[in-house]
């Protein structure tokens, strides 16, 4: 049997709930099909409380040992302001390890309902994760006074715009063999339109897949009007942060919507969290949907070749939720919800 090494960073706020939840799952799948250990890391805005930031300096070291890391939430903004904590922790991950192609699906669970009237959609949305408007390059002068500047700069680079467009050009080529490329290259006329020029370049490397331009706000319209007409989606590092949340909004809440922080040259570990925060509000109060949290399990297990196992555990989502568990927000308890889970594998 392979053994795992997984790194558990819980993090604040409902990532604490929505882990134990995982791992409970986590044991059940593993038996009869694989050996793991985990190791659990405290490193959240309490820790920052301590120690004064939000991992160790050797964090990033210390979990370069490990198969995979699987990550609750991060963020406390009642005592560590959020620019803070992302970049203390979840972002540097990302980069370090250069988990590029943040992988997020979206598609309704059985007997979920969304917002919208369509159903029987299923998008892959596959957003750039370590460039693009997350660079993290600029800074501020003249700080507080009425002639302060502050610069943001994007930074899209040949590889980096190529690599990711490439990975969604092979998920296209694995699923409905359609891929959208989401800019905004009417209006930014430098990143976006080099960004529209790769895709063209890329795409002929997959003949088979068809391959779309759309410009973000027509895109955000498109996934409420007729999310069924998409299957892979592509974007830039915030393009695609913020048209996820809108995916995870369609397919019936933030409890559903999975991710997976990929590194597919495989030299650093991946990483899987829920796309949803913290959630402080209802921290702690045992009401937190663990969904979200499974199904990125799932694809730890995908990533780990654990293909029969990932499966397992999606279906026992499917399952849970095809019987009116987990369906609507409040409904049943994080443990009703982890318990149903856990009977639907046995
Ligand atoms: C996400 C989150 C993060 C992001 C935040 C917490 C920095 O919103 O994973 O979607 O924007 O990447
Ligand atoms: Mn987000």
């Amino acid at each position: 049997m392979t053994h795992h090494k997984i790194a558990l960073i819980p993090g604040d706020g409902i990532g604490k709930d929505v882990t134990e939840a995982a791992c409970a799952v986590l044991q059940r799948v593993a038996k009869g099909r694989f050996t793991f250990e985990t190791e659990s890391f405290p490193w959240s805005c309490d820790y920052y409380q301590t120690h004064g930031r939000m991992m160790p300096e050797d964090g990033i070291e210390t979990l370069r040992g490990f198969d995979a890391i699987f990550h609750g939430a991060v963020g406390w903004p009642e005592t560590v302001p959020d620019a803070v904590s992302m970049h203390g922790l979840l972002l540097p991950i990302r980069k370090a390890f250069d988990q590029y192609a943040n992988i997020r699906p979206h598609r309704p669970l059985p007997g979920v309902e969304g917002p919208l009237k369509a159903d029987g959609f299923d998008i892959l949305c596959i957003r750039e994760n370590t460039e693009g408007e997350y660079s993290g390059a600029g800074g501020r002068v003249h700080q507080g006074q009425g002639n302060e500047v502050a610069v943001e700069t994007s930074i899209f680079t040949r590889a980096g715009v190529e690599r990711i467009i490439r990975f969604g050009f092979e998920q296209a080529q694995a699923r409905r063999k359609h891929l959208t490329s989401v800019t905004k290259s009417n209006a930014q006329q430098y990143s976006m339109v080099f960004w529209d020029e790769v895709t063209q370049i890329v795409a002929k490397d997959f003949p088979e897949v068809t391959v779309s331009q759309m410009h973000i706000d027509a895109m955000a319209a498109k996934m409420v009007m007729a999310p069924q007409d998409l299957d892979v989606i592509v974007a830039s590092n915030l393009f695609g942060d913020i048209l996820t949340d809108l995916g995870a909004a369609i397919q019936g809440g933030l409890g559903f919507a999975a991710s997976a922080n990929i590194n597919p040259d495989r030299s650093a570990p991946s990483m899987f969290e829920p796309v949803h925060g913290s959630a402080p509000d209802i921290a702690g109060k045992n009401i937190a949907n663990p969904m979200a949290a499974v199904w990125s399990l799932s694809q730890m297990l995908d990533h780990l070749g654990e293909a029969e196992g990932a499966q397992a555990v999606f279906g026992a989502l499917e399952t849970a939720t095809a019987q009116g568990i987990g369906c609507r927000p409040g409904a049943h308890t994080t443990t009703e919800i982890t318990d149903a889970l856990l009977s639907a594998m046995s």
